[in-house]
């Protein structure tokens, strides 16, 4: 068993999370205070060893992995062409905006979301359209009516975070199926997120239904995003990889690249091959880690701030805490008041929410829950 209760210091480091607010106890952007696999850790030592750091390209075994990861996790067989290596997600989604929209067409989403999907339409020259999610038997799900009702000959686009960042929904095959059947309808690029797939609490309870497990013709138009970089925390590496399987699709979406995107370095493809070769025993003690972290908050929360709500967690390390029925004007210039950096959900289109990112050591969590609760009661 990895032993992730080790406080690591991570201040001078160079760290967005932590060296960003000094004068603040960090628990916002969505990385964890934790070591990688210590695979992930030797592969990245071996390439540096090496020395020499030119120009890299996907290595084969690379592309073999995740065509087994993409087998054993998604059910999907990818042909080496359908993968197209990206030095990050956020750039992945911009760049469908640009191949997909032109000026005046606009991208579709669901809020709320992680902050850059409402920013990559801005890339494109594109309008945004959002609709709330709705709450249907104490479950966050679609507005499917809201979502026609906003629809327009101009949407060109759906932007799905699956799991969803920041409530931690794991979406049913139902939901991604009726998604993909309203993508259809009204012939939209389904642009599937599912950089927190491999981060889901209990997959027995809630299993991932990837865009690429869509039967045909609805898969035809999707473009579905992955990468090791959340779940491994890897991060700072940045390497995503996009699965593409329809050829023109996929040929419209490299074509967008132009020059705008650097390459990929050397190390993170290294990192990326050990991540998901040797690291599915580190990922299963770290989902029993999580899980005990995730019950530690959600009881807290709804024990210790009456008024605070918080959707039942099945994926990410990341809680959304909605503070609207709380007497408390902006919650997030509160919770900074007692010394703690959380996300403020205006930047995900609500604004009076707050995201907690639960990823660190749960000792230090607890100390934060202690500050939390009392800052908000
Ligand atoms: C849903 C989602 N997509 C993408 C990213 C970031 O991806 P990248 O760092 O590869 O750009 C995050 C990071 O938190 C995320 O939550």
């Amino acid at each position: 068993m990895m032993n992730f209760d080790t406080p690591i210091d991570r201040r001078g480091t160079g760290s967005l999370k932590w060296d960003r607010r000094v004068d603040l106890d960090p628990y916002w952007v969505a990385d964890m205070d934790f070591t990688s696999p210590p695979e992930v850790i030797s592969a990245i030592r071996e390439r540096v060893d090496h020395g020499v750091f030119g120009y890299a390209v996907p290595h084969p075994s690379l592309v073999e992995t995740l065509q087994g990861y993409l087998q054993d996790r998604i059910s999907y067989s990818a042909t080496e062409e359908q993968i197209v290596h990206l030095g990050g997600l956020v750039p992945a989604l911009s760049l469908a905006a640009r191949a997909f929209g032109k000026p005046g067409d606009a991208v579709l989403t669901c809020t709320p979301i992680y902050p850059p999907f409402l920013g990559i339409h801005d890339d494109a020259s594109m309008e945004l359209q959002t609709v709330d999610h709705a709450k249907v038997d104490g479950h966050w799900t679609f507005d499917w009516e809201a979502l026609e009702a906003k629809v327009t000959p101009q949407t060109k686009i759906f932007v799905l975070s699956n799991p969803q960042n920041p409530m931690g929904r794991v979406f049913t095959k139902e939901e991604i199926l009726q998604l993909a059947t309203f993508c259809e309808k009204h012939e939209l690029i389904l642009l599937s997120d599912e950089i927190h797939c491999d981060l889901i609490l209990d997959e027995k309870k809630t299993p991932h239904f990837s865009a690429l497990n869509l039967p045909e013709p609805l898969r035809d138009t999707t473009i579905t995003l992955l990468a090791p970089s959340k779940t491994y925390n890897i991060a700072g590496l940045g390497y995503a990889f996009a699965v593409i399987p329809n050829d023109s699709i996929r040929r419209r979406f490299t074509a967008a690249r132009g020059h705008t995107l650097p390459e990929i370095n050397c190390i993170a493809y290294h990192a990326a091959e050990a991540a998901y070769k040797h690291g599915e025993p580190w990922r299963q003690d770290l989902l029993a880690y999580l899980r005990t972290n995730c019950d530690l908050l959600t009881s807290t929360i709804r024990e210790k701030i009456p008024g605070a709500t918080i959707p039942e967690i099945e994926a990410t390390y990341l809680a959304w805490i909605d503070c609207k029925d709380l007497p408390i004007e902006n919650p997030i210039q509160v919770i900074e008041k007692a010394g703690l950096f959380l996300s403020d959900g205006a930047y995900f289109g609500h604004g009076r929410c707050v995201r907690m990112n639960f990823g660190t050591q749960t000792e230090r969590l607890k100390s934060a829950l202690e500050t939390l609760v009392n800052s908000l009661r």
